[in-house]
């Protein structure tokens, strides 16, 4: 067992580099057994979901080689894509992303068959959409009572599929399998999230032909094969968004490198909305504040909306702005899950339905305190950093999920953090 011991107060300052996108890296991946040749993918997090991915992948066949700790070269050539194949390990049921195995595999051999997905517990997070889209492109897909999904088709028809809700996970996974259907796809009211067009780009690298990721219609035209393809991935939105968070909580000062500020607006804006200042260069952000933060309202959206993924960083700093803040949670009913330890650390939260009600407080203290998920995990270090004393966070494995390097990077920062090991 792993936990961290956090002391802080210290306002952060200094440099951080953020690691690729964990959610664009998780689509990539297993977009890349999609084809026989060798694919090399670079600025690959080095979290435990895209190990994981990458050990489900090796699992079944494909050949998979770390040529640096961010370069990955896949070869799909060694699955066998028969009804002997099937994608089930303890650790695949533990990521969300597992789902993405199903549209790549149905696409390349018209047959999938997948453990369930897992992940965070974050709500209902169901997978209707994903199975409504492959059955319109002519697969049939029924769930196994030990919790697999088979999906198989003896050919894919390229169709108009309209998704009822945004999905990031239906739209890339309709969006692979349709890469290798016959004609075209219109992906209507798809979701515009960075990641998403990252993995049409790389499909794209790799011979499909994808149009319009980044808006709500992508239009595929199905191509009889792909090919091998090098690629370097975009950088974690949501890595950056934590780091500007915790420059605001501690009061810090902290140039964020290697980012594309466009991807952070909707982040931006809300913490320049607190009285923080955020300098945009290039391929970085600084993000400043010192005195007093204000009060502000957040609903999380699809993208280019507030994400979901940032809600529980950004409350953890608006628990020390001044005033009454509103968070309202509109994609999934499960993720304030943080609130009852951010109020043993002092915070004041009232949860009502999908609203948060914070009133600022002057100060925090440090508590024990155990993360529920990814997200909330990392509220929960930015919270102990800005708080005053000594605190113990438990449950670590969900934040190594998706921050790689955490702790040493925020020692790097000037935060007093260590990863305590105990045996039990
Ligand atoms: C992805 C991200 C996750 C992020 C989320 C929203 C990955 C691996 N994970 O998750 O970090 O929080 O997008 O930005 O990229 N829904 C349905 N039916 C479906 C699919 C989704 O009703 O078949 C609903 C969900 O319950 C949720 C909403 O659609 O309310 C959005 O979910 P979705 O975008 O699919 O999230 P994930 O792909 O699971």
């Amino acid at each position: 067992m792993k936990h961290y011991a956090i002391t802080g107060g210290n306002a952060l300052e200094g440099e951080v580099v953020i690691a690729g996108a964990k959610n664009a890296a998780l689509g990539i991946l297993a977009a890349a057994i999609m084809t026989d040749e060798k694919c090399v993918i670079e600025n690959v997090p080095f979290v435990s979901d895209t190990r994981t991915l990458l050990k489900a992948i090796e699992n079944i066949g494909a050949e998979v080689r770390y040529l640096d700790r961010h370069t990955v070269q896949i070869c799909g050539k060694g699955i066998v894509g028969d009804e002997s194949l099937s994608v089930d390990d303890e650790y695949i049921r533990k990521i969300r992303a597992s789902y993405y195995l199903i549209g790549a595999l149905l696409g390349k051999y018209k047959y999938a068959n997948v453990a369930l997905p897992g992940g965070c517990d974050i709500g209902s997070r169901p997978i209707d959409l994903h199975i409504k889209g492959f059955e319109t492109l002519g697969a049939e897909v029924e769930i196994s009572n030990g919790g697999k999904i088979v999906a198989k088709a003896d050919k894919l028809k390229g169709e108009h599929i309209y998704l009822d809700t945004v999905s990031v996970g239906a739209t890339i996974n309709i969006m692979m399998a349709a890469a290798l259907a016959e004609g075209k796809t219109t992906i209507e009211n798809a979701a515009k999230e960075p990641h998403i067009v990252d993995v049409a780009n790389f499909l794209n690298s790799m011979g499909a032909n994808i149009k319009g990721a980044g808006t709500d219609v992508i239009r595929v035209r199905g191509v009889e094969k792909l090919h091998g393809a090098e690629y370097t991935m975009i950088p974690d939105q949501i890595e950056a968004g934590t780091f500007m968070a915790m420059a605001v909580a501690t009061r810090g000062n902290i140039l964020i490198k290697n980012v594309i500020p466009k991807h952070l607006e909707s982040i931006s804006s809300k913490l320049t909305d607190m009285g923080a200042k955020v300098i945009e260069y290039d391929d970085s952000v600084r993000v400043m504040a010192d005195g007093k933060l204000k009060a502000t309202q957040i609903k999380t959206l699809p993208y280019p909306g507030f994400p979901t993924d940032m809600q529980a960083q950004i409350a953890a700093a608006l628990v020390l702005s001044e005033g009454t803040s509103i968070v309202i949670e509109s994609i999934f009913e499960n993720r304030f899950q943080y609130v009852p330890e951010l109020i043993k650390m002092g915070a004041k939260i009232r949860v009502e339905g999908n609203t948060a009600i914070i009133t600022g407080v002057s100060g925090l203290h440090g508590a024990k305190v155990e993360a529920s998920d990814l997200r909330a995990g990392a509220a929960l270090v930015i919270a102990a950093l800005a708080a005053e004393g000594d605190s113990e966070i438990y449950d670590i494995d969900f934040i190594l999920r998706g921050y790689e390097d955490f702790d040493d990077k925020i020692r790097s920062l000037g935060g007093i953090m260590e990863v305590i090991k105990t045996d039990d």
